[in-house]
């Protein structure tokens, strides 16, 4: 019988993340720094607020697009936290978590043989998802140097003919990187003078410490060309409700609208009553939660570092990305030595791209107590590895 997967999904290989959860899955004890995302549960107000619309009998599908209300809500955030104005009406679409409104950016530009710019290390999916659009990845490697900052210049390089897009993601899954508004500009300016897309992943934009997130649409000139992706999933701990949205201008989004029709419909309704609890009322959890991630940061990278794991400081998101140059091993030894030999999970860097290699991703949204205990193991290992 012939393969009857298409080349392209056959192209994409499984993700580099899930090999190390399967080791870890059977062994006792393990403390993972593995996994990101939060691990508060969805703060209580806004888990009540879906429960109550259950009880109600809110069990239908919205509107395509998402409830007014939800829409009219998320508009009105972001007018007031980045200064960005986008018509509830055409402009915002309610999905399935970032991650569809990842899919449906890339599926409604992309035809097949265009291009997409993906500075990397990068989160897993961007690559296998511009390939799954039937478009062709091409990846721009950032440096510790620059602070895991791309620059407009290596953006440029990376332009062809066949270029559509640039798909970048601030605050940065695997890094913590958050770009200076300085960066954003010129990445911004090569954008327009090559008449190219931005597709920003903006959902660790309430995850920054001590600086503000620069919202990509709100830079003059770049809102029009702009896809802004978005969702609930990291600021307000609501992973498993599924929900995310994406704004753009109205002819890109009846694009994406489109799709989303057609393969969602609309979606979860119970999250959407969750989620608009946490628009209008989940501030205060936000940012309890952010001063904790904040504790765990700085215990982090102070730990990492005395012991020789050198590490950038992340400005975004709940991850650190040290190097592990010193132990003479390479991403992937280091993490199955350290989960083998010490319980402790951590992600290869290669995981993230190949300008990940040499360095490892710990995500610092677990408890407290359980970072102090990583690191008094990583302590252990290092003794014996640095
Ligand atoms: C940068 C980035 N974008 C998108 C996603 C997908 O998020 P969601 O749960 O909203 O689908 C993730 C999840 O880890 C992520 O790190």
């Amino acid at each position: 019988m012939r393969n009857f997967v298409a080349k392209r999904i056959q192209s994409v290989p499984p993700s580099g993340i899930r090999r190390f959860f399967d080791i870890a899955a059977t062994m006792k004890d393990v403390i993972s720094l593995g996994i990101g995302e939060p691990d508060f549960v969805t703060p209580t107000p806004i888990l009540r607020a879906g429960i109550h619309s259950l009880r109600l009998g809110d069990t239908h599908y919205t509107s395509n697009s998402g409830t007014m209300e939800l829409r009219q809500a998320v508009s009105i955030q972001m007018k007031h936290l980045y200064d960005v104005s986008y018509d509830p009406e055409e402009e915002i679409l309610i999905t399935v978590g970032a991650s569809e409104a990842l899919h449906l950016a890339l599926s409604a530009i992309l035809d097949p043989g265009d291009e997409v710019i993906v500075p990397e290390p990068c989160f897993v999916a961007y690559t296998p998802e511009v390939v799954f659009a039937d478009g062709i990845p091409v990846t721009v490697p950032t440096y510790v140097k620059n602070d895991f900052q791309v620059t407009g210049e290596e953006i440029e390089r990376a332009v062809t003919p066949r270029t559509k897009a640039i798909l970048i993601g601030y605050p940065n899954n695997p890094t913590g990187a958050v770009m200076s508004r300085e960066n954003l500009e010129r990445v911004g300016e090569v954008a327009k003078k090559n008449d190219l897309l931005i597709i920003s992943d903006e959902l660790y934009s309430r995850l920054v410490y001590h600086r503000e997130h620069v919202c990509v649409p709100s830079i003059p000139g770049l809102r029009e060309r702009t896809i802004l992706v978005n969702g609930f999933s990291k600021g307000y701990a609501m992973t498993g409700w599924r929900l995310g949205y994406v704004a753009a201008p109205k002819e890109l989004m009846a694009a994406m609208r489109k799709i989303h029709q057609y393969t969602i419909m609309s979606a979860p309704t119970v999250a959407q009553a969750a989620g608009l609890d946490a628009v209008l009322h989940g501030e205060y959890y936000v940012r309890e939660m952010l001063a904790e991630y904040d504790r765990r940061r700085e215990l982090l990278i102070r730990g990492l570092n005395s012991l020789g794991l050198d590490c950038f400081e992340p400005q975004g998101a709940f991850y650190a990305f040290p190097s592990v140059a010193k132990t003479g091993m390479d991403d992937e030894q280091f993490s199955e030595a350290l989960l083998r030999e010490e319980q402790v999970a951590v992600v290869p860097g290669s995981a993230f791209g190949p300008s990940g290699k040499g360095f490892v991703r710990l995500c610092y949204a677990t408890a407290y107590e359980k970072i102090e205990q990583a690191l008094d193991h990583m302590k252990r290992f290092m003794q014996r590895h640095g």
